[in-house]
């Protein structure tokens, strides 16, 4: 299993012992950064992990920030994510057997190394339990797709290029 992860400054700790952590478990990692003693907006390293994981590249990302959530905002803003914050052993597993959550998003000011290890061994071994909760799923898609289209439609993507060519000619 191959995974991305990524992280800003306030969840850089973390991710180095959990990148240990999976390594340990055989798990192959990518790290798309940051790296050690910079302060980042974690919207540019989240979106690096994110669109590699949409391209295929990994089968699944972990990422951190410093409550997990600003991370989780982010990755929740492409289609077909689903990014779950999760804080205990339980919400890692119902991430996984109700949400079928395929980013998990943690928070480095908010949880100890143990427990953010408990927290990646069973979000890795769980699996989606399907039924109800696909239905479930489904109607999120449906709705995710209705929204998506209203923002990158054909018409509206002519509306947006002519609009950036007129302002480009005045
Ligand atoms: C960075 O200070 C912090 O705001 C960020 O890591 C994260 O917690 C945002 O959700």
């Amino acid at each position: 299993m191959r995974l991305g992860v990524a992280s800003d400054h306030a969840g850089y700790d973390l991710k180095k012992a959990i990148i240990d952590y999976l390594r340990s478990l055989g798990v192959e990692v990518i790290d798309f950064g940051c790296g050690p003693d910079e302060t980042v907006d974690y919207v540019d390293y989240g979106s690096k992990a994110i669109e590699s994981l949409l391209r295929g590249e990994c089968v699944r990302a972990i990422l951190f920030c410093g409550t997990g959530l600003g991370m989780a905002i982010l990755a929740n803003k492409y289609p077909g994510i689903r990014a779950t914050p999760c804080w205990d052993e339980f919400t890692a597993r119902v991430s996984r057997s109700h949400n079928n959550s395929n980013c998990l998003t943690l928070g480095g000011r908010v949880l100890d190394v143990d427990k953010a290890k408990q927290i990646v061994a069973i979000w890795l071994e769980t699996e989606f339990e399907g039924g109800r909760h696909e239905r479930r799923l489904n109607k999120i898609s449906v709705i995710e797709k209705n929204n998506f289209k209203k923002i990158i439609s054909p018409s509206n993507l002519i509306k947006e290029r002519s609009n950036a060519f007129l302002r480009r000619k005045s």
